[in-house]
């Protein structure tokens, strides 16, 4: 019974059952967390949706589902309020009683999810020889973010990079290459490209610039797509450059990803355009191959496509999604598919999801686009160093770094050197990750190295601070929290025990909702609240010394580890001081 929320909800739920019959089968408990916690800790407004459907009143409701509902293991006699709600309060018995069993499990009594299902998440995605600026960063750190979340509910995640690894800008990128480093089209041959991206921009001027090349890089896409194995070399030398960049960023994020770019679908893109085809939803216009899916139109009121074959024959980045959602759901048998991107691909994944529903291959699956804003600087514009370039992430990470370990020297000028580089490196990243999760992602958000570093408010070095606090506790009076006895626990008392204890019970709660509505920030949002009443607990009430040290050593043990256990799911680390 480790989710109390969900207990609420089944003993409600079978309350109604059993008093309404019938008329109350599949009718929602309506079971919440209390906005106020002085009228309880969680409230239902069953009685207001079965006054509808019974025309009965809803407070008379209310008074049957109290006296039905069999409560009283969890909860102190439930209170009826307004109109018609149901206030519940847990009992302390019942919150001492969990932490106890909470002492000694590992997951903190988030139970693993059943049936635990095959989500695909495809994240970070940036593109070969092209900068992997901050929308990217946003989307690595959520999606990886996410990613965690649902392997800790226990699901099987597929976490994908979808790499821009394919299409015409590699014309021109190969006959660049011919003319600047011929001996990485040798076989065998690799070599450094240095910066890419200076690489691309350079590439890109001369097919601005110069018909024959133009030309001549045309020529190469079509040798690449036709495989001659000079071009394809060409081709692998370049998103080896790429690849080399972007698993730096990785390492240093401790993020996890499989690279499965655009090019890897194209084996299937034939038959999935048969099959659209075969199913009738293919129309030609204009000479290029398309897909309406219904409901879409531009300004004017014309009816959008997807362009799945060009014109000229090519394929694009449509194709490719087309292909790999159709393989996501077909050969890698995905229950659900998750694509974290800007915001401004909204429309392209709606169309996605749309087309691939007509062809009938989200029937079993289901198919999310996770929107997130664009990353401003302290101006509100665009993000952008001070000269007006794009930042890069190398250069970020680095400062934020940096910063971090400004910090710390200032504050631990004690601690050995090695470990200090240790704590900011930990500080520096975590603080650049927390600051992206704890917005709503939806909003755009204002970067600021001031505010994610500072050492108050909701930010990361706020929440490691807490949990160093609690393991200072344990140094000074010699403690060692795995050897508490739950067994020792008393019930709690003070109303700081309590609200800790409260809110510690809530862990299992959040991760649900995160996984459902995949905001990190409702996780954020939870893991600073309980800094904050832990914060209260610890000025409050003695733990060192008092006669109820083992139960309040307990609530810090728990605090620590819910904070630890919170932060690993949004990939940041702690460290035991700072
Ligand atoms: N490479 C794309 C970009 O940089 C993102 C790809 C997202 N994933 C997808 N399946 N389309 O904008």
């Amino acid at each position: 019974m480790s989710n109390m929320l969900e207990a609420l909800r089944g003993r409600i739920a079978e309350a109604m059952t059993r008093s309404f019959g019938a008329a109350a089968v599949g009718a929602d408990p309506m079971v919440t967390p209390a906005t106020d916690p002085r009228f309880g800790h969680y409230q239902s407004n069953a009685a207001m949706g079965l006054a509808k459907r019974l025309g009965r009143k809803p407070r008379e409701l209310a008074a049957e589902l109290v006296a039905a509902a069999r409560l009283d293991d969890l909860c102190l006699p439930p209170q009826i309020a307004g109109p018609g709600f149901i206030n519940f309060t847990l009992r302390p018995e019942t919150i001492t009683e969990e932490l106890r069993h909470r002492l000694a499990d590992e997951r903190l009594g988030v139970a693993p999810v059943s049936p635990a299902r095959r989500v695909v998440i495809d994240f970070s995605s940036p593109n070969i020889a092209k900068e992997l600026h901050v929308g990217h960063l946003r989307s690595t750190i959520i999606g990886d973010c996410l990613a965690r979340v649902l392997e800790f509910q226990g699901h099987a995640v597929l976490r994908r990079n979808h790499v821009g690894d394919w299409g015409t800008q590699f014309g021109m990128l190969i006959a660049h290459l011919q003319d600047v480093c011929p001996e990485a089209l040798e076989e065998g041959g690799s070599v450094d490209l240095g910066d890419i991206v200076a690489f691309y921009k350079e590439a890109k001027r001369r097919f601005d610039a110069d018909e024959e090349f133009k030309a001549r890089s045309r020529g190469e896409v079509v040798r690449l797509q036709s495989g001659v194995p000079e071009a394809v070399r060409a081709w692998k030398a370049l998103c080896d450059q790429s690849r080399r960049q972007f698993d730096e960023i990785y390492r240093r994020l401790d993020v996890r990803i499989e690279e499965r770019g655009e090019s890897f679908y194209n084996p299937f893109i034939p038959e999935t355009l048969n099959e659209l085809d075969a199913l009738g939803l293919i129309t030609e216009s204009e000479g290029a191959r398309c897909v309406y899916p219904e409901g879409f139109v531009n300004k004017q009121g014309d009816p959008l496509p997807l362009i799945v074959q060009k014109s000229d024959g090519g394929f694009n980045y449509d194709t490719t999604d087309m292909t790999a959602i159709r393989y996501r759901v077909r050969v890698e048998k995905a229950d659900r598919i998750i694509y974290v991107t800007d915001a401004g691909q909204a429309i392209h994944f709606a169309m996605i999801f749309a087309a691939a529903r007509k062809a009938g291959w989200l029937d079993g699956a289901r198919a999310e686009h996770v929107p997130f804003g664009m990353v401003l600087g302290e101006d509100q514009k665009k993000f952008k160093t001070r000269s007006g370039e794009t930042v890069r992430l190398k250069d970020l990470l680095d400062e934020a770094v940096a910063r971090a370990r400004a910090i710390v020297d200032k504050k631990n000028p004690e601690l050995p050197g090695k470990r200090r580089a240790e704590v900011a490196d930990t500080i520096g990243i975590g603080a650049v990750k927390y600051a992206d999760l704890s917005q709503n992602r939806i909003s755009d958000y204002v970067f600021s190295f001031d505010k994610m570093l500072a050492l108050t408010g909701n930010t990361a070095p706020y929440l490691i601070y807490a949990y160093v606090r609690v393991q200072s506790i344990a140094r000074k009076g010699d403690i060692d929290y795995g050897h508490l006895d739950p067994a020792a626990l008393s019930t709690l008392e003070t109303p700081e025990e309590l609200e800790l204890g409260r809110a510690l019970l809530r862990l299992p709660e959040v991760i649900d909702v995160v996984a459902r509505d995949l905001m990190p920030n409702r996780l954020t949002d939870y893991l600073f609240d309980l800094s904050q009443i832990f914060s209260r607990f610890y000025t409050n009430n003695r733990v060192l010394g008092d006669p109820r040290q083992t139960t309040r050593l307990a609530l810090c043990d728990l605090a620590a580890r819910t904070i630890r256990l919170g932060l690993s799911l949004l990939g940041i680390r702690v460290i035991a001081e700072m």
